[in-house]
Protein backbone atom coordinates (compact mmCIF):
# COMPACT_ATOMS: atom_id res chain seq x y z
CA UNK A 1 0.00 0.00 0.00
CA UNK A 2 0.94 3.55 -0.97
CA UNK A 3 0.69 5.32 2.68
CA UNK A 4 -0.95 9.29 2.35
CA UNK A 5 2.07 10.19 4.79
CA UNK A 6 5.08 9.00 6.01
CA UNK A 7 6.99 10.50 8.24
CA UNK A 8 11.08 10.50 7.49
CA UNK A 9 14.28 11.44 8.93
CA UNK A 10 16.22 13.64 7.08
CA UNK A 11 20.19 12.50 8.29
CA UNK A 12 20.64 14.42 11.64
CA UNK A 13 17.39 14.20 13.76
CA UNK A 14 18.57 11.57 15.93
CA UNK A 15 21.95 12.94 16.67
CA UNK A 16 20.89 16.25 17.45
CA UNK A 17 18.48 14.92 19.94
CA UNK A 18 21.34 12.81 21.50
CA UNK A 19 23.22 16.37 21.45
CA UNK A 20 20.02 17.77 23.48
CA UNK A 21 19.88 15.62 25.91
CA UNK A 22 23.80 15.69 26.75
CA UNK A 23 23.42 19.18 27.29
CA UNK A 24 21.63 18.33 30.76
CA UNK A 25 18.69 20.33 29.75
CA UNK A 26 15.75 18.93 27.65
CA UNK A 27 12.75 21.11 28.82
CA UNK A 28 11.96 24.12 27.05
CA UNK A 29 13.99 26.87 25.76
CA UNK A 30 16.69 25.02 25.46
CA UNK A 31 20.13 25.09 22.95
CA UNK A 32 17.61 23.77 20.14
CA UNK A 33 14.97 26.03 20.77
CA UNK A 34 17.23 29.41 20.48
CA UNK A 35 17.98 27.76 17.06
CA UNK A 36 14.60 27.08 15.56
CA UNK A 37 13.78 30.81 16.87
CA UNK A 38 16.96 32.06 14.91
CA UNK A 39 16.06 30.24 11.79
CA UNK A 40 12.73 31.24 11.62
CA UNK A 41 13.76 34.94 12.58
CA UNK A 42 16.46 35.16 10.15
CA UNK A 43 14.88 33.13 7.49
CA UNK A 44 11.53 35.11 7.44
CA UNK A 45 11.84 38.11 9.57
CA UNK A 46 9.44 37.11 12.03
CA UNK A 47 9.36 39.93 14.39
CA UNK A 48 9.33 37.42 17.30
CA UNK A 49 8.70 33.84 17.22
CA UNK A 50 7.96 31.05 19.87
CA UNK A 51 8.09 27.31 19.52
CA UNK A 52 4.36 25.45 20.74
CA UNK A 53 4.00 22.09 21.21
CA UNK A 54 1.50 22.39 18.51
CA UNK A 55 -0.31 24.77 16.11
CA UNK A 56 -3.24 24.17 18.41
CA UNK A 57 -1.06 25.79 21.05
CA UNK A 58 -0.31 28.56 18.75
CA UNK A 59 -4.11 29.23 18.30
CA UNK A 60 -4.81 28.88 21.38
CA UNK A 61 -2.35 31.58 22.76
CA UNK A 62 -3.30 34.23 19.83
CA UNK A 63 -6.89 33.59 21.59
CA UNK A 64 -5.94 34.47 25.25
CA UNK A 65 -3.22 37.47 23.77
CA UNK A 66 -6.23 38.89 21.98
CA UNK A 67 -8.44 38.56 25.01
CA UNK A 68 -11.33 37.13 23.41
CA UNK A 69 -14.45 37.20 25.97
CA UNK A 70 -17.58 35.39 25.95
CA UNK A 71 -19.72 37.02 23.26
CA UNK A 72 -16.86 38.33 21.53
CA UNK A 73 -17.44 36.83 17.31
CA UNK A 74 -14.37 35.90 15.57
CA UNK A 75 -14.62 35.06 11.75
CA UNK A 76 -13.36 31.93 10.26
CA UNK A 77 -14.02 29.60 7.40
CA UNK A 78 -15.56 26.48 8.23
CA UNK A 79 -14.03 24.16 5.67
CA UNK A 80 -10.79 24.12 8.25
CA UNK A 81 -9.32 21.76 11.07
CA UNK A 82 -11.49 22.10 14.25
CA UNK A 83 -8.45 24.15 16.55
CA UNK A 84 -8.83 27.23 14.03
CA UNK A 85 -12.02 27.74 15.55
CA UNK A 86 -11.79 25.68 18.47
CA UNK A 87 -9.48 28.10 20.49
CA UNK A 88 -11.25 30.55 20.48
CA UNK A 89 -14.87 28.87 21.17
CA UNK A 90 -12.43 27.90 24.18
CA UNK A 91 -12.66 31.40 25.48
CA UNK A 92 -16.51 31.50 25.04
CA UNK A 93 -16.20 33.27 21.55
CA UNK A 94 -18.91 32.62 18.33
CA UNK A 95 -17.37 31.69 15.58
CA UNK A 96 -19.09 33.27 12.44
CA UNK A 97 -18.28 31.21 9.88
CA UNK A 98 -17.33 32.75 6.17
CA UNK A 99 -17.66 30.70 3.15
CA UNK A 100 -14.41 29.79 0.53
CA UNK A 101 -13.97 30.44 -2.75
CA UNK A 102 -16.08 28.10 -5.39
CA UNK A 103 -12.90 26.95 -7.09
CA UNK A 104 -10.11 27.27 -4.01
CA UNK A 105 -11.35 26.15 -0.12
CA UNK A 106 -9.42 29.60 0.80
CA UNK A 107 -11.61 31.83 3.04
CA UNK A 108 -13.39 34.57 0.32
CA UNK A 109 -12.48 38.16 1.84
CA UNK A 110 -15.77 39.40 -0.04
CA UNK A 111 -17.79 36.92 2.70
CA UNK A 112 -15.68 38.48 5.37
CA UNK A 113 -16.88 42.09 4.66
CA UNK A 114 -20.50 40.54 5.22
CA UNK A 115 -19.91 39.19 8.33
CA UNK A 116 -17.81 42.26 10.46
CA UNK A 117 -20.33 43.52 13.24
CA UNK A 118 -18.73 46.06 16.41
CA UNK A 119 -18.55 42.35 17.91
CA UNK A 120 -15.83 41.20 15.34
CA UNK A 121 -12.85 40.72 17.47
CA UNK A 122 -10.53 38.67 15.18
CA UNK A 123 -10.53 37.50 12.05
CA UNK A 124 -8.66 33.86 11.63
CA UNK A 125 -7.95 32.94 8.07
CA UNK A 126 -6.32 29.31 6.72
CA UNK A 127 -4.12 29.15 3.95
CA UNK A 128 -5.31 26.05 2.58
CA UNK A 129 -2.67 23.74 1.14
CA UNK A 130 0.02 26.15 2.01
CA UNK A 131 -1.20 28.59 -1.19
CA UNK A 132 -1.94 32.07 0.30
CA UNK A 133 -5.54 33.49 1.17
CA UNK A 134 -5.90 37.16 -0.62
CA UNK A 135 -3.93 39.22 2.25
CA UNK A 136 -4.27 42.76 0.43
CA UNK A 137 -8.34 41.82 0.59
CA UNK A 138 -8.10 40.83 4.18
CA UNK A 139 -5.70 43.30 5.59
CA UNK A 140 -7.90 46.05 3.99
CA UNK A 141 -10.87 45.17 5.88
CA UNK A 142 -9.44 44.22 8.95
CA UNK A 143 -7.65 47.45 9.02
CA UNK A 144 -10.40 49.64 7.89
CA UNK A 145 -12.04 48.06 11.00
CA UNK A 146 -9.50 47.74 13.27
CA UNK A 147 -9.59 43.84 13.75
CA UNK A 148 -6.92 41.89 14.78
CA UNK A 149 -6.02 38.81 11.74
CA UNK A 150 -4.30 35.31 12.84
CA UNK A 151 -3.28 33.93 9.98
CA UNK A 152 -3.19 29.60 10.47
CA UNK A 153 -0.11 29.10 8.61
CA UNK A 154 -0.41 25.09 10.07
CA UNK A 155 0.03 24.72 6.64
CA UNK A 156 2.37 27.12 4.75
CA UNK A 157 5.90 27.03 5.93
CA UNK A 158 7.86 28.24 3.95
CA UNK A 159 5.25 29.87 1.73
CA UNK A 160 4.94 33.49 0.14
CA UNK A 161 1.89 36.01 -0.81
CA UNK A 162 3.68 38.27 -2.92
CA UNK A 163 7.01 37.61 -1.46
CA UNK A 164 5.71 38.08 1.81
CA UNK A 165 6.27 35.07 4.16
CA UNK A 166 2.76 33.66 5.10
CA UNK A 167 2.77 34.19 8.88
CA UNK A 168 4.18 37.59 8.57
CA UNK A 169 1.05 39.95 7.26
CA UNK A 170 -1.53 39.25 10.24
CA UNK A 171 -1.08 40.31 13.95
CA UNK A 172 -0.53 36.46 14.60
CA UNK A 173 1.07 33.18 12.50
CA UNK A 174 0.71 30.04 13.09
CA UNK A 175 2.95 26.92 12.07
CA UNK A 176 2.46 22.95 12.52
CA UNK A 177 5.17 20.66 12.68
CA UNK A 178 2.76 18.22 12.88
CA UNK A 179 4.10 14.82 11.30
CA UNK A 180 1.59 15.24 8.43
CA UNK A 181 3.18 18.76 7.58
CA UNK A 182 6.01 19.70 5.05
CA UNK A 183 8.61 19.93 8.12
CA UNK A 184 8.10 17.65 11.12
CA UNK A 185 8.65 17.56 14.68
CA UNK A 186 6.03 14.80 15.42
CA UNK A 187 3.90 17.41 17.49
CA UNK A 188 4.79 21.17 17.59
CA UNK A 189 4.09 24.31 16.25
CA UNK A 190 5.29 27.96 16.24
CA UNK A 191 3.55 31.41 17.01
CA UNK A 192 5.13 34.28 14.97
CA UNK A 193 4.44 37.13 16.75
CA UNK A 194 4.22 40.35 14.37
CA UNK A 195 3.10 43.27 16.92
CA UNK A 196 5.66 43.45 18.84
CA UNK A 197 2.92 44.92 21.69
CA UNK A 198 1.96 41.31 22.31
CA UNK A 199 5.48 39.64 22.89
CA UNK A 200 5.56 40.65 26.14
CA UNK A 201 2.62 38.98 27.42
CA UNK A 202 3.38 35.78 24.86
CA UNK A 203 6.36 35.33 26.42
CA UNK A 204 4.58 34.49 29.77
CA UNK A 205 1.22 33.23 28.41
CA UNK A 206 3.48 30.44 27.26
CA UNK A 207 5.56 30.01 30.51
CA UNK A 208 2.30 29.51 32.78
CA UNK A 209 1.64 32.71 33.17
CA UNK A 210 4.95 33.58 34.90
CA UNK A 211 8.00 35.63 33.72
CA UNK A 212 10.43 33.18 33.70
CA UNK A 213 11.39 34.35 30.45
CA UNK A 214 12.14 37.74 31.62
CA UNK A 215 13.89 36.20 35.03
CA UNK A 216 16.70 34.31 32.85
CA UNK A 217 17.41 36.93 31.08
CA UNK A 218 18.04 38.65 34.19
CA UNK A 219 15.57 41.27 33.75
CA UNK A 220 14.20 40.27 37.38
CA UNK A 221 15.19 39.17 40.28
CA UNK A 222 12.48 36.23 40.96
CA UNK A 223 9.74 34.88 39.05
CA UNK A 224 6.31 34.35 39.92
CA UNK A 225 2.79 34.22 38.85
CA UNK A 226 1.93 37.60 36.40
CA UNK A 227 -1.20 36.69 34.24
CA UNK A 228 -2.83 33.40 33.14
CA UNK A 229 -1.08 31.15 30.90
CA UNK A 230 -0.47 27.31 29.99
CA UNK A 231 2.51 25.02 29.38
CA UNK A 232 2.58 25.78 25.42
CA UNK A 233 6.65 25.70 24.92
CA UNK A 234 7.90 21.97 23.94
CA UNK A 235 10.93 20.15 25.52
CA UNK A 236 14.14 20.44 23.44
CA UNK A 237 14.00 17.23 22.18
CA UNK A 238 11.48 18.08 19.64
CA UNK A 239 13.10 21.24 19.12
CA UNK A 240 16.03 19.10 18.35
CA UNK A 241 14.22 16.88 15.76
CA UNK A 242 12.71 19.97 14.23
CA UNK A 243 16.38 21.35 13.83
CA UNK A 244 17.76 19.28 11.53
CA UNK A 245 14.27 18.96 9.28
CA UNK A 246 15.28 23.41 9.37
CA UNK A 247 18.31 22.71 8.24
CA UNK A 248 17.17 20.50 5.15
CA UNK A 249 14.20 22.70 4.73
CA UNK A 250 15.24 23.57 0.66
CA UNK A 251 16.00 20.31 0.25
CA UNK A 252 12.84 19.23 1.61
CA UNK A 253 10.62 21.92 -0.54
CA UNK A 254 12.69 21.18 -3.50
CA UNK A 255 11.77 17.29 -3.38
CA UNK A 256 7.86 18.08 -2.71
CA UNK A 257 7.82 20.61 -5.50
CA UNK A 258 8.91 17.97 -7.74
CA UNK A 259 6.03 15.52 -6.73
CA UNK A 260 3.63 17.91 -6.75
CA UNK A 261 4.81 18.82 -10.08
CA UNK A 262 5.02 15.45 -11.62
CA UNK A 263 0.96 15.45 -9.95
CA UNK A 264 0.04 18.17 -12.40
CA UNK A 265 1.62 17.76 -15.62
CA UNK A 266 0.92 13.54 -15.37
CA UNK A 267 -2.98 14.25 -14.73
CA UNK A 268 -3.40 17.66 -16.57
CA UNK A 269 -2.30 16.07 -20.08
CA UNK A 270 -5.22 13.29 -19.10
CA UNK A 271 -7.83 14.76 -16.87
CA UNK A 272 -8.24 18.19 -18.71
CA UNK A 273 -11.74 17.27 -20.45
CA UNK A 274 -13.18 15.77 -17.18
CA UNK A 275 -14.91 16.76 -14.41
CA UNK A 276 -12.68 16.19 -12.04
CA UNK A 277 -10.89 19.39 -11.22
CA UNK A 278 -7.04 19.99 -10.60
CA UNK A 279 -5.48 22.58 -7.62
CA UNK A 280 -5.26 26.24 -8.40
CA UNK A 281 -2.79 27.97 -7.37
CA UNK A 282 -3.59 31.77 -7.62
CA UNK A 283 -1.42 34.53 -8.88
CA UNK A 284 -0.12 36.16 -5.91
CA UNK A 285 0.67 32.82 -4.04
CA UNK A 286 3.38 30.42 -4.42
CA UNK A 287 3.53 27.06 -3.67
CA UNK A 288 4.66 24.91 -0.71
CA UNK A 289 3.55 22.22 -2.40
CA UNK A 290 2.29 21.05 0.77
CA UNK A 291 -1.14 18.74 -0.84
CA UNK A 292 -2.16 17.47 -4.20
CA UNK A 293 -5.50 17.49 -4.54
CA UNK A 294 -8.54 16.56 -6.76
CA UNK A 295 -11.87 17.92 -6.63
CA UNK A 296 -14.12 15.23 -8.15
CA UNK A 297 -17.61 16.40 -9.44
CA UNK A 298 -19.63 14.84 -6.41
CA UNK A 299 -19.37 12.61 -3.66
CA UNK A 300 -20.30 9.61 -5.40
CA UNK A 301 -17.39 10.10 -7.96
CA UNK A 302 -15.07 10.73 -5.07
CA UNK A 303 -16.08 7.57 -2.75
CA UNK A 304 -15.66 5.75 -6.16
CA UNK A 305 -12.38 7.28 -6.92
CA UNK A 306 -10.99 6.85 -3.11
CA UNK A 307 -12.23 3.07 -3.13
CA UNK A 308 -10.23 2.59 -6.86
CA UNK A 309 -7.13 4.00 -5.12
CA UNK A 310 -7.30 1.82 -2.22
CA UNK A 311 -8.39 -1.63 -4.41
CA UNK A 312 -5.05 -0.74 -6.44
CA UNK A 313 -3.09 0.18 -2.99
CA UNK A 314 -2.77 3.86 -3.08
CA UNK A 315 -4.25 5.09 -0.12
CA UNK A 316 -6.06 8.58 -0.95
CA UNK A 317 -8.03 10.50 1.65
CA UNK A 318 -10.53 12.82 2.22
CA UNK A 319 -10.52 16.49 4.18
CA UNK A 320 -12.24 18.83 6.24
CA UNK A 321 -16.06 18.26 7.19
CA UNK A 322 -17.88 22.02 7.19
CA UNK A 323 -17.48 23.18 10.84
CA UNK A 324 -20.69 25.12 11.01
CA UNK A 325 -22.30 21.27 9.93
CA UNK A 326 -20.23 19.68 12.81
CA UNK A 327 -21.80 17.92 15.76
CA UNK A 328 -20.33 20.07 18.08
CA UNK A 329 -21.07 23.60 16.35
CA UNK A 330 -24.18 22.78 14.31
CA UNK A 331 -27.01 23.39 16.60
CA UNK A 332 -25.42 27.14 17.40
CA UNK A 333 -25.22 28.14 13.84
CA UNK A 334 -27.56 30.19 12.34
CA UNK A 335 -26.03 31.94 9.57
CA UNK A 336 -26.05 31.25 5.87
CA UNK A 337 -25.90 28.46 3.94
CA UNK A 338 -21.36 27.63 2.97
CA UNK A 339 -21.74 26.14 -0.35
CA UNK A 340 -18.51 26.29 -1.21
CA UNK A 341 -17.36 24.58 1.91
CA UNK A 342 -19.76 22.14 1.57
CA UNK A 343 -18.53 21.16 -1.94
CA UNK A 344 -15.13 20.97 -0.65
CA UNK A 345 -16.33 18.94 2.31
CA UNK A 346 -17.51 16.18 -0.21
CA UNK A 347 -15.69 16.62 -3.88
CA UNK A 348 -11.84 17.53 -2.39
CA UNK A 349 -9.57 14.29 -1.79
CA UNK A 350 -5.66 14.08 -1.62
CA UNK A 351 -3.43 12.08 -2.82
CA UNK A 352 -0.09 10.96 -1.08
CA UNK A 353 2.67 13.76 -0.73
CA UNK A 354 5.77 12.97 1.34
CA UNK A 355 9.66 13.30 0.92
CA UNK A 356 10.00 9.68 0.17
CA UNK A 357 7.37 8.99 -3.02
CA UNK A 358 9.21 8.12 -5.53
CA UNK A 359 8.67 9.33 -9.31
CA UNK A 360 7.23 5.72 -10.10
CA UNK A 361 4.73 5.58 -7.49
CA UNK A 362 3.21 8.91 -8.51
CA UNK A 363 3.29 7.70 -12.09
CA UNK A 364 1.41 4.15 -10.78
CA UNK A 365 -0.65 6.91 -8.70
CA UNK A 366 -1.96 9.20 -11.58
CA UNK A 367 -1.86 5.59 -13.99
CA UNK A 368 -4.99 4.68 -11.72
CA UNK A 369 -6.23 7.88 -11.19
CA UNK A 370 -6.19 7.48 -15.35
CA UNK A 371 -7.82 4.40 -15.28
CA UNK A 372 -10.40 5.18 -13.28
CA UNK A 373 -12.22 7.70 -15.13
CA UNK A 374 -11.54 6.25 -18.12
CA UNK A 375 -13.88 3.36 -17.16
C1 LIG B 1 -5.42 24.46 9.16
C2 LIG B 1 -4.95 23.76 10.39
N1 LIG B 1 -4.88 24.45 11.54
C3 LIG B 1 -4.43 23.87 12.67
C4 LIG B 1 -4.03 22.56 12.70
C5 LIG B 1 -3.56 21.96 13.99
O1 LIG B 1 -2.19 21.70 13.95
P1 LIG B 1 -1.50 20.85 15.13
O2 LIG B 1 -1.77 19.41 14.82
O3 LIG B 1 -0.05 21.20 15.04
O4 LIG B 1 -2.10 21.29 16.40
C6 LIG B 1 -4.08 21.80 11.53
C7 LIG B 1 -3.67 20.40 11.55
O5 LIG B 1 -3.59 19.70 10.60
C8 LIG B 1 -4.56 22.42 10.34
O6 LIG B 1 -4.66 21.73 9.18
Amino acid sequence: MIPFNKPYLHGRELVYIAQSVATGKISGDGVFTKKCHDFFETRYGFKKVLLTTSCTDALEMTALLLDIQPGDEVIAPSYTFVSTVNAFALRGAKIIFADSYSDHPNIDPNEILKLVTPKTKAIVVVHYAGIACDMDSIMKIANQYNIPVVEDAAQAVDGYYKERPLGSIGTFGTFSFHETKNIIAGEGGLLAINDERYINRAEIIREKGTNRASFFRGEVAKYGWVDIGSSFLPSDIIAAYLFAQLENLDDIQTRRKQIWQRYYDNLNKSIVNSEIKLPKVAGYSTNNAHMFYLVCSDLEQRTLLIKHLKENGVYAVFHYLSLHCSEYYQGNYAGQNLVNSDLFTDNLVRLPLFYELTNEQVDYICEKIISFLNV
